[in-house]
Protein backbone atom coordinates (compact mmCIF):
# COMPACT_ATOMS: atom_id res chain seq x y z
CA UNK A 1 0.00 0.00 0.00
CA UNK A 2 1.41 3.36 -1.10
CA UNK A 3 2.75 5.87 1.84
CA UNK A 4 2.66 9.73 2.04
CA UNK A 5 6.25 9.16 1.71
CA UNK A 6 6.40 6.86 -1.35
CA UNK A 7 3.82 9.90 -3.26
CA UNK A 8 6.65 12.58 -1.51
CA UNK A 9 9.37 10.30 -3.43
CA UNK A 10 7.32 9.91 -6.59
CA UNK A 11 6.92 14.06 -6.59
CA UNK A 12 9.79 14.84 -5.80
CA UNK A 13 8.64 16.83 -2.26
CA UNK A 14 8.12 16.77 1.28
CA UNK A 15 5.83 14.76 3.03
CA UNK A 16 4.81 17.92 4.86
CA UNK A 17 4.16 19.55 0.93
CA UNK A 18 2.04 16.64 0.75
CA UNK A 19 -0.31 16.75 3.56
CA UNK A 20 -0.77 20.25 2.44
CA UNK A 21 -2.04 19.84 -0.79
CA UNK A 22 -3.92 16.49 0.27
CA UNK A 23 -5.58 19.36 3.21
CA UNK A 24 -6.40 21.57 -0.04
CA UNK A 25 -4.10 24.76 1.68
CA UNK A 26 -3.73 27.28 -1.01
CA UNK A 27 0.26 28.20 0.17
CA UNK A 28 1.14 25.65 -2.05
CA UNK A 29 3.09 26.46 -5.98
CA UNK A 30 0.60 25.32 -7.92
CA UNK A 31 3.12 23.74 -9.83
CA UNK A 32 3.89 21.40 -7.18
CA UNK A 33 0.62 20.68 -5.72
CA UNK A 34 0.14 19.16 -9.64
CA UNK A 35 2.88 16.85 -9.06
CA UNK A 36 1.77 15.88 -6.02
CA UNK A 37 -1.68 15.63 -7.40
CA UNK A 38 -0.42 13.37 -10.77
CA UNK A 39 1.72 11.27 -7.92
CA UNK A 40 -1.29 10.27 -5.97
CA UNK A 41 -3.34 9.25 -8.96
CA UNK A 42 -0.08 7.20 -10.49
CA UNK A 43 0.32 5.26 -6.94
CA UNK A 44 -3.08 5.19 -6.23
CA UNK A 45 -2.86 6.87 -3.00
CA UNK A 46 -5.49 6.90 -0.55
CA UNK A 47 -5.62 8.32 3.22
CA UNK A 48 -5.86 6.52 6.12
CA UNK A 49 -8.73 8.93 7.59
CA UNK A 50 -8.83 7.07 10.83
CA UNK A 51 -5.36 7.61 11.29
CA UNK A 52 -5.84 11.39 10.25
CA UNK A 53 -8.44 11.62 12.59
CA UNK A 54 -6.57 10.39 15.49
CA UNK A 55 -3.74 12.38 15.02
CA UNK A 56 -6.13 15.66 14.84
CA UNK A 57 -8.33 14.52 17.25
CA UNK A 58 -11.19 15.56 14.74
CA UNK A 59 -13.26 14.01 12.59
CA UNK A 60 -13.56 14.59 8.53
CA UNK A 61 -17.11 15.05 9.19
CA UNK A 62 -19.63 18.13 8.82
CA UNK A 63 -22.85 18.09 10.59
CA UNK A 64 -25.80 20.19 8.93
CA UNK A 65 -28.76 20.55 11.53
CA UNK A 66 -31.83 21.45 9.41
CA UNK A 67 -34.99 22.44 10.79
CA UNK A 68 -37.22 20.49 8.54
CA UNK A 69 -35.95 17.52 6.74
CA UNK A 70 -39.31 17.12 4.43
CA UNK A 71 -39.08 20.82 3.43
CA UNK A 72 -37.69 21.23 -0.36
CA UNK A 73 -36.53 24.75 0.45
CA UNK A 74 -33.49 22.54 2.63
CA UNK A 75 -33.05 20.12 -0.13
CA UNK A 76 -31.23 22.32 -2.31
CA UNK A 77 -29.64 24.35 0.29
CA UNK A 78 -28.14 20.93 1.77
CA UNK A 79 -27.08 19.71 -1.99
CA UNK A 80 -24.58 23.25 -1.89
CA UNK A 81 -23.12 22.24 1.06
CA UNK A 82 -22.52 18.82 0.24
CA UNK A 83 -20.82 20.22 -2.99
CA UNK A 84 -18.59 22.37 -1.15
CA UNK A 85 -17.90 19.67 1.79
CA UNK A 86 -16.88 16.86 -0.73
CA UNK A 87 -14.84 18.24 -2.96
CA UNK A 88 -12.99 19.80 0.39
CA UNK A 89 -12.87 16.20 1.17
CA UNK A 90 -15.65 16.56 4.16
CA UNK A 91 -18.35 14.31 4.48
CA UNK A 92 -21.98 15.76 5.89
CA UNK A 93 -24.02 13.91 8.41
CA UNK A 94 -27.73 15.38 8.39
CA UNK A 95 -29.38 16.01 11.21
CA UNK A 96 -32.98 17.17 11.24
CA UNK A 97 -34.15 18.72 14.21
CA UNK A 98 -37.96 18.89 13.10
CA UNK A 99 -38.28 22.25 14.57
CA UNK A 100 -37.44 21.57 18.42
CA UNK A 101 -35.02 22.62 20.15
CA UNK A 102 -34.61 20.04 21.89
CA UNK A 103 -33.41 17.41 19.85
CA UNK A 104 -31.96 20.38 17.82
CA UNK A 105 -29.95 20.62 21.60
CA UNK A 106 -29.01 16.69 21.09
CA UNK A 107 -27.70 17.14 17.83
CA UNK A 108 -25.08 19.74 19.04
CA UNK A 109 -24.03 17.72 21.41
CA UNK A 110 -23.32 14.83 19.66
CA UNK A 111 -21.50 17.05 16.92
CA UNK A 112 -19.11 18.13 20.17
CA UNK A 113 -19.03 14.23 21.34
CA UNK A 114 -17.88 12.92 17.52
CA UNK A 115 -14.98 16.10 17.52
CA UNK A 116 -17.18 17.07 13.79
CA UNK A 117 -14.89 19.18 11.69
CA UNK A 118 -17.34 22.32 11.73
CA UNK A 119 -20.82 22.41 11.75
CA UNK A 120 -23.69 24.24 9.74
CA UNK A 121 -27.52 25.18 11.27
CA UNK A 122 -30.41 26.47 10.21
CA UNK A 123 -31.98 27.16 13.89
CA UNK A 124 -35.38 26.21 14.75
CA UNK A 125 -35.86 28.51 18.05
CA UNK A 126 -33.91 31.54 18.97
CA UNK A 127 -31.72 30.22 21.62
CA UNK A 128 -28.31 30.87 21.43
CA UNK A 129 -26.95 28.62 23.91
CA UNK A 130 -26.18 25.51 21.66
CA UNK A 131 -24.09 27.30 19.25
CA UNK A 132 -22.33 29.31 22.18
CA UNK A 133 -21.20 25.55 23.17
CA UNK A 134 -19.77 25.14 20.08
CA UNK A 135 -18.27 28.36 19.99
CA UNK A 136 -16.39 27.62 23.41
CA UNK A 137 -15.59 24.30 22.74
CA UNK A 138 -13.52 26.13 19.32
CA UNK A 139 -15.38 24.01 17.03
CA UNK A 140 -16.28 25.98 13.35
CA UNK A 141 -20.28 26.97 13.28
CA UNK A 142 -22.22 28.85 10.68
CA UNK A 143 -25.75 29.84 10.60
CA UNK A 144 -27.76 29.58 7.84
CA UNK A 145 -30.98 30.63 6.62
CA UNK A 146 -32.51 32.54 10.19
CA UNK A 147 -30.79 34.79 12.48
CA UNK A 148 -29.77 34.34 15.76
CA UNK A 149 -29.72 37.08 17.95
CA UNK A 150 -26.53 37.53 19.46
CA UNK A 151 -24.48 35.77 17.63
CA UNK A 152 -21.54 36.95 16.24
CA UNK A 153 -20.06 34.87 14.01
CA UNK A 154 -20.53 33.84 10.44
CA UNK A 155 -23.99 33.51 9.11
CA UNK A 156 -25.63 33.21 5.68
CA UNK A 157 -29.26 35.03 5.13
CA UNK A 158 -31.17 36.29 2.62
CA UNK A 159 -32.84 39.35 2.53
CA UNK A 160 -36.03 38.66 3.33
CA UNK A 161 -37.79 41.81 4.33
CA UNK A 162 -37.02 42.66 0.54
CA UNK A 163 -38.23 39.29 -0.52
CA UNK A 164 -41.84 40.08 1.76
CA UNK A 165 -41.82 43.94 0.69
CA UNK A 166 -41.76 42.97 -3.33
CA UNK A 167 -44.42 40.06 -2.92
CA UNK A 168 -46.75 42.21 -0.88
CA UNK A 169 -45.66 45.43 -3.92
CA UNK A 170 -46.69 43.59 -6.63
CA UNK A 171 -50.32 42.52 -4.76
CA UNK A 172 -51.06 45.89 -4.31
CA UNK A 173 -50.10 46.56 -8.22
CA UNK A 174 -52.81 44.04 -9.09
CA UNK A 175 -55.17 45.94 -7.55
CA UNK A 176 -55.85 43.37 -4.52
CA UNK A 177 -57.44 45.59 -1.89
CA UNK A 178 -57.52 43.08 1.67
CA UNK A 179 -53.96 41.26 1.88
CA UNK A 180 -53.06 39.16 3.97
CA UNK A 181 -50.05 37.67 5.33
CA UNK A 182 -49.86 34.40 6.84
CA UNK A 183 -45.97 34.30 8.65
CA UNK A 184 -44.11 31.76 10.43
CA UNK A 185 -43.45 31.62 14.28
CA UNK A 186 -42.91 34.66 16.50
CA UNK A 187 -39.24 33.35 17.62
CA UNK A 188 -38.00 33.05 14.03
CA UNK A 189 -36.29 36.11 11.95
CA UNK A 190 -37.33 34.62 8.89
CA UNK A 191 -41.15 34.80 10.35
CA UNK A 192 -40.91 37.92 11.27
CA UNK A 193 -38.78 39.82 8.62
CA UNK A 194 -41.05 38.58 6.00
CA UNK A 195 -44.36 40.10 8.57
CA UNK A 196 -42.39 43.45 8.52
CA UNK A 197 -41.40 43.42 5.24
CA UNK A 198 -45.60 42.96 3.94
CA UNK A 199 -46.49 45.64 6.41
CA UNK A 200 -43.56 48.29 5.31
CA UNK A 201 -45.07 47.80 1.64
CA UNK A 202 -48.60 48.12 2.63
CA UNK A 203 -47.43 51.39 5.02
CA UNK A 204 -45.46 52.70 1.58
CA UNK A 205 -48.70 53.11 -0.04
CA UNK A 206 -50.59 54.36 2.84
CA UNK A 207 -52.70 51.41 3.76
CA UNK A 208 -53.87 51.13 7.66
CA UNK A 209 -52.20 48.37 8.88
CA UNK A 210 -54.86 45.33 9.77
CA UNK A 211 -54.19 43.01 12.91
CA UNK A 212 -56.97 40.69 11.89
CA UNK A 213 -55.31 40.59 8.44
CA UNK A 214 -52.07 38.58 9.67
CA UNK A 215 -51.52 34.88 11.07
CA UNK A 216 -48.49 33.60 12.77
CA UNK A 217 -47.95 30.03 12.57
CA UNK A 218 -45.59 26.94 12.37
CA UNK A 219 -44.05 26.84 8.49
CA UNK A 220 -45.83 23.53 8.37
CA UNK A 221 -48.69 22.75 5.46
CA UNK A 222 -51.20 21.76 8.07
CA UNK A 223 -49.98 25.48 9.56
CA UNK A 224 -50.71 26.96 6.64
CA UNK A 225 -54.22 25.07 6.16
CA UNK A 226 -55.29 26.36 9.59
CA UNK A 227 -53.82 29.38 8.90
CA UNK A 228 -56.05 30.33 5.73
CA UNK A 229 -59.06 28.65 7.20
CA UNK A 230 -59.20 31.07 10.46
CA UNK A 231 -58.41 34.38 7.97
CA UNK A 232 -61.76 32.89 5.59
CA UNK A 233 -63.75 32.36 8.91
CA UNK A 234 -62.45 35.86 10.38
CA UNK A 235 -64.24 39.31 10.23
CA UNK A 236 -61.92 40.98 7.54
CA UNK A 237 -62.59 38.44 4.16
CA UNK A 238 -58.86 38.68 2.46
CA UNK A 239 -59.06 39.27 -1.23
CA UNK A 240 -55.37 38.48 -1.78
CA UNK A 241 -52.77 36.54 0.69
CA UNK A 242 -49.01 36.45 1.21
CA UNK A 243 -48.13 32.92 2.39
CA UNK A 244 -44.39 33.14 3.90
CA UNK A 245 -43.32 29.72 3.35
CA UNK A 246 -43.67 27.26 0.45
CA UNK A 247 -45.25 24.52 2.71
CA UNK A 248 -47.89 26.61 4.55
CA UNK A 249 -48.56 27.94 0.80
CA UNK A 250 -49.32 24.47 -0.26
CA UNK A 251 -51.44 23.99 2.81
CA UNK A 252 -53.33 27.17 2.09
CA UNK A 253 -54.52 26.27 -1.34
CA UNK A 254 -56.03 23.34 0.06
CA UNK A 255 -57.87 25.06 2.29
CA UNK A 256 -59.34 26.96 -0.76
CA UNK A 257 -59.73 24.38 -2.67
CA UNK A 258 -61.52 22.58 0.07
CA UNK A 259 -63.83 25.75 0.57
CA UNK A 260 -64.14 26.07 -3.31
CA UNK A 261 -62.83 29.43 -4.23
CA UNK A 262 -60.85 29.88 -6.88
CA UNK A 263 -57.30 31.55 -7.39
CA UNK A 264 -56.60 34.23 -8.28
CA UNK A 265 -60.61 35.05 -9.05
CA UNK A 266 -61.41 34.95 -5.25
CA UNK A 267 -58.36 35.09 -3.89
CA UNK A 268 -54.91 35.92 -4.84
CA UNK A 269 -52.09 34.40 -3.75
CA UNK A 270 -48.04 34.86 -3.56
CA UNK A 271 -45.55 32.04 -1.45
CA UNK A 272 -42.34 32.69 -0.55
CA UNK A 273 -39.77 29.82 -1.54
CA UNK A 274 -40.19 28.51 -4.69
CA UNK A 275 -41.70 25.18 -4.78
CA UNK A 276 -40.16 22.63 -7.79
CA UNK A 277 -43.63 22.18 -9.05
CA UNK A 278 -44.74 26.15 -8.78
CA UNK A 279 -44.78 26.49 -12.71
CA UNK A 280 -46.82 22.69 -13.53
CA UNK A 281 -49.89 23.59 -11.27
CA UNK A 282 -52.71 25.67 -12.72
CA UNK A 283 -52.92 28.72 -11.49
CA UNK A 284 -49.08 28.51 -12.03
CA UNK A 285 -47.63 29.72 -8.43
CA UNK A 286 -46.45 33.10 -8.04
CA UNK A 287 -43.53 33.15 -5.30
CA UNK A 288 -40.28 34.51 -3.77
CA UNK A 289 -37.28 32.67 -5.00
CA UNK A 290 -34.81 32.19 -2.43
CA UNK A 291 -31.28 30.76 -3.88
CA UNK A 292 -31.08 28.19 -2.08
CA UNK A 293 -28.33 26.58 -3.12
CA UNK A 294 -26.34 29.22 -3.17
CA UNK A 295 -27.00 29.60 0.41
CA UNK A 296 -25.94 25.94 1.00
CA UNK A 297 -22.61 26.82 -1.18
CA UNK A 298 -21.71 29.86 0.77
CA UNK A 299 -22.48 28.66 4.30
CA UNK A 300 -20.12 25.56 3.70
CA UNK A 301 -17.53 28.26 1.96
CA UNK A 302 -17.48 30.16 5.39
CA UNK A 303 -17.10 26.75 7.09
CA UNK A 304 -14.18 26.05 5.16
CA UNK A 305 -12.84 29.57 6.13
CA UNK A 306 -13.33 29.13 9.73
CA UNK A 307 -11.92 25.78 9.85
CA UNK A 308 -8.72 27.04 8.29
CA UNK A 309 -8.63 30.28 11.08
CA UNK A 310 -10.93 29.80 13.63
CA UNK A 311 -9.96 33.46 14.82
CA UNK A 312 -10.94 34.71 11.65
CA UNK A 313 -13.35 38.18 11.21
CA UNK A 314 -16.45 36.97 11.46
CA UNK A 315 -18.54 37.26 8.39
CA UNK A 316 -23.02 38.17 7.37
CA UNK A 317 -23.25 37.25 4.10
CA UNK A 318 -26.58 38.52 2.99
CA UNK A 319 -28.44 36.94 -0.66
CA UNK A 320 -31.01 38.40 -2.49
CA UNK A 321 -34.41 37.23 -3.48
CA UNK A 322 -36.56 37.27 -6.60
CA UNK A 323 -40.06 37.64 -7.16
CA UNK A 324 -41.46 34.98 -9.89
CA UNK A 325 -44.75 36.27 -10.94
CA UNK A 326 -47.08 33.69 -12.30
CA UNK A 327 -50.78 33.26 -12.61
CA UNK A 328 -51.50 32.66 -8.90
CA UNK A 329 -51.95 36.65 -8.42
CA UNK A 330 -52.33 38.06 -11.79
CA UNK A 331 -55.48 39.55 -11.85
CA UNK A 332 -57.94 38.29 -14.55
O1 LIG B 1 -39.54 26.06 6.75
C1 LIG B 1 -38.63 26.59 5.85
C2 LIG B 1 -38.71 28.04 5.80
O2 LIG B 1 -38.16 28.52 6.93
C3 LIG B 1 -38.00 28.64 4.67
O3 LIG B 1 -38.75 29.67 4.17
C4 LIG B 1 -36.73 29.10 5.20
O4 LIG B 1 -36.31 30.33 4.72
C5 LIG B 1 -36.92 29.03 6.68
O5 LIG B 1 -36.59 30.06 7.47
Amino acid sequence: VPTIYDVARRAQVSAATVSRVLNGSNSVDPALAHRVNAAVAELGYRRNEMARNLRRRQSSLWAMIISDVTNPFFTSMVRGVEDVASSAGYSVVLCNSDEHAEKESSYIAAAMAEQMAGVLISPSSNRIDGVSLLMEAKCPVVVIDRELQGFHGDTVLVDNEEGAHKATEHLVAQGYERIACITGPRWLSTALGRLRGYQHALAADKRPLDDALVRHSDFRERGGYDAMASLLDGGALPDAVFVTNNLMTVGALECLADRGLAVPRDIGIVGFDDIPWAHLVRPTLTTVVQPTYEIGMTGAQLLLRRIEDVNTEPRRILLSTELRCRDSSTRP
